[in-house]
């Protein structure tokens, strides 16, 4: 049972990937970890991967089933009693590519430059053959589990957190969900008028989203093109990911409002090489997560309700 002295966490989306290596490293800083992954297969093989460390626990969970959220948190609850830290990492890209797989890579490249220039880039000409395509199924998981996923964890498991003396949230987010990438004035008003933002709103920019897509989309596979999409403004490209990470940030600030003494905050990795980035970026999977576990450790009294870059994680003098 509990142990006063000792920091449990909960990873998600932890078979691979950041997940994975978020949990090696917690683990290795001496907190117990529960490393959770949807398919019970991959978790058994990630327990392989990590036998040599005694403080890893493994436990299936898929983030968009109600039954599985409810088990990991009877588990947590019956084997540790309370939970101090969850970092809510798992997620997709909400797309799939047609052909050379090089042209996610320039899209977030290109996205990455826009977001340094404030929105401002220069129109930019994709060179790889490959196509991003977004179809209705892929949309409505990103929906499920970028945005609805996060917030089903988070809200099942502050029973727990609330235990704690020093709890904290890290979501695992996207520089690519920042407003200044969002062309529809509409969601960066909605998103960013901090005063009135409540959680209905966040969902009915993502239902919004979700609406316009399925007129487009309903039948088709086919890549964004005319119709709703373009006359309501929303990205051309990766649409889905770009709005949910704006939604999910904008929950952290909502959650941080609502639960005060847990420190919540969503940030941004990095451009790294895992299987939702095709083995693209700059970073690997070992520098990529030294800013969701820097946020993960924080000392208390640190910033809470924030979206933060891996720089501007990195440079907290805490
Ligand atoms: N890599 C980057 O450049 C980058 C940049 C910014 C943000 N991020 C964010 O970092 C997080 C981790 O991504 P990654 O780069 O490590 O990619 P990844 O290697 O593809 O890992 C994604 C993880 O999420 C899991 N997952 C997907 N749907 C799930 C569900 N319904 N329930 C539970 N787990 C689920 C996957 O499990 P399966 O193996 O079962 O599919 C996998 O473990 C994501 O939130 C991503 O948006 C990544």
């Amino acid at each position: 049972m509990a142990d006063a002295t000792q920091r449990y966490a909960l990873v998600t989306g932890a078979n691979k990937g950041t997940g994975f290596e978020i949990c090696r490293q917690l683990a290795s800083k001496g907190v117990v970890v529960v490393l959770a992954a949807r398919d019970e297969k991959r978790v058994i093989e990630a327990r392989e991967k990590l036998k040599e460390l005694d403080n890893v626990v493994f436990h299936q969970l898929d983030v968009v089933d109600p039954a599985s959220v409810a088990a990991v948190f009877e588990f947590i609850k019956s084997k540790f009693g309370r939970l101090d830290i969850l970092v809510n990492n798992a997620g997709i890209r909400g797309v799939e590519v047609d052909g050379d797989v090089s042209v996610l890579q320039e899209y977030i490249e290109a996205d990455n430059v826009s977001f340094l220039a404030g929105g401002q880039a220069e129109p930019f000409h994709v060179k790889a053959s490959g196509k991003l395509i977004e179809t209705l199924k892929g949309v409505d998981e990103c929906v499920e589990t970028n945005y609805y996923g996060a917030k089903r964890v988070t809200e099942a498991l502050i029973p727990l957190l609330q235990l704690s003396h020093s709890p904290r949230i890290v979501n695992v987010s996207s520089t690519l969900g920042c407003l200044v990438l969002q062309p529809n004035e509409w969601v960066k008003r909605v998103l960013s008028s901090k005063g009135r933002l409540t959680e209905e709103r966040v969902d009915e920019v993502v239902q919004q989203f979700l609406n316009n897509f399925c007129c487009d989309k309903i039948g088709h596979t086919s890549n964004f093109k005319e119709g709703k999409l373009e006359e309501k403004q929303w990205p051309p490209h990766l649409a889905a990911y770009k709005v949910l990470k704006a939604a999910l940030n904008a929950y952290t600030w909502l959650a941080a409002q609502k639960y005060p003494n847990i420190c919540i905050n969503a940030v941004c990795p990095g451009f790294a090489r895992t299987d939702i980035t095709f083995n693209a970026g700059p970073l690997s999977e070992v520098e990529a997560v030294e800013a969701p576990v820097k946020m993960a450790l924080l000392p208390y009294g640190g910033p809470s309700g924030s979206f933060l870059h891996r720089s501007d994680a990195l440079s907290l003098t805490f």
